[in-house]
């Protein structure tokens, strides 16, 4: 058994004893009842259990907790898809992905939005070209996997949160509207 202390979507918790072979998925489910994120493949290779990690410097990168022990955890900083909605109103990504019928089931939203949130707080801290943005997307939700909609549907939606706001996101050079969706993954729907 370990101490495990950390914060979750502002939120401290902890010091708590935790096995130290138990995930970080099922502290979050199981001990903390958060079950936001989900547990889809538990080898890392769907990314559906993602949780977002927030560094000091002020970077942030996702995680998957399917295969990580919730120690080591200890100390940090995290966001999970319960995070993101604040006083009820949704982030821009996450109506995006409703607006665009982004899922189905839902079992890999919380992966595909976290993974987006941080791509755009990326490009808030370093805009793009316009040219690179297609490419970008497709490079930040690669690993993600859905079984229902297919991909298209929330590259589009990432897509639309930063052209609407591409004066935040991209360079100078940007701001225009439009581009042909991506054609890596088949859209089911
Ligand atoms: S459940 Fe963690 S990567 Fe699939
Ligand atoms: S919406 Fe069902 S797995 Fe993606």
């Amino acid at each position: 058994m370990t101490a495990l202390s950390l914060t979750i979507n502002g939120r401290a918790h902890g010091p708590v004893e935790v096995r130290d072979d138990l995930s970080m998925n099922d502290f979050l489910r199981e001990v903390l009842g958060m079950t936001g994120t989900k547990f889809g493949c538990g080898a890392a290779q769907c990314l559906s259990c993602v949780v977002i990690i927030d560094e000091p410097g002020g970077t942030s990168y996702t995680n998957p907790t399917c295969v990580v022990p919730a120690i080591n955890f200890n100390g940090k900083h995290i966001r999970t898809v319960e995070g993101h909605a604040q006083g009820g109103v949704l982030t821009p990504l996450q109506t995006a992905f409703i607006e665009h019928f982004s899922f189905q089931c839902g079992y890999c939203t919380a992966g595909f939005l976290n993974e987006g949130q941080v791509l755009l707080e990326r490009l808030a801290a370093e805009p793009i070209p316009r040219a690179d943005l297609e490419q970008t997307i497709l490079e930040a939700l690669d690993g993600h996997l859905c079984r229902c909609t297919g991909y298209v549907r929330y590259h589009q939606a990432v897509r639309d949160v930063i052209l609407a706001d591409a004066a935040r996101y991209l360079q100078a050079e940007a701001g225009m509207t439009g581009g042909a969706a991506p054609a890596a993954k088949g859209d089911r729907r």
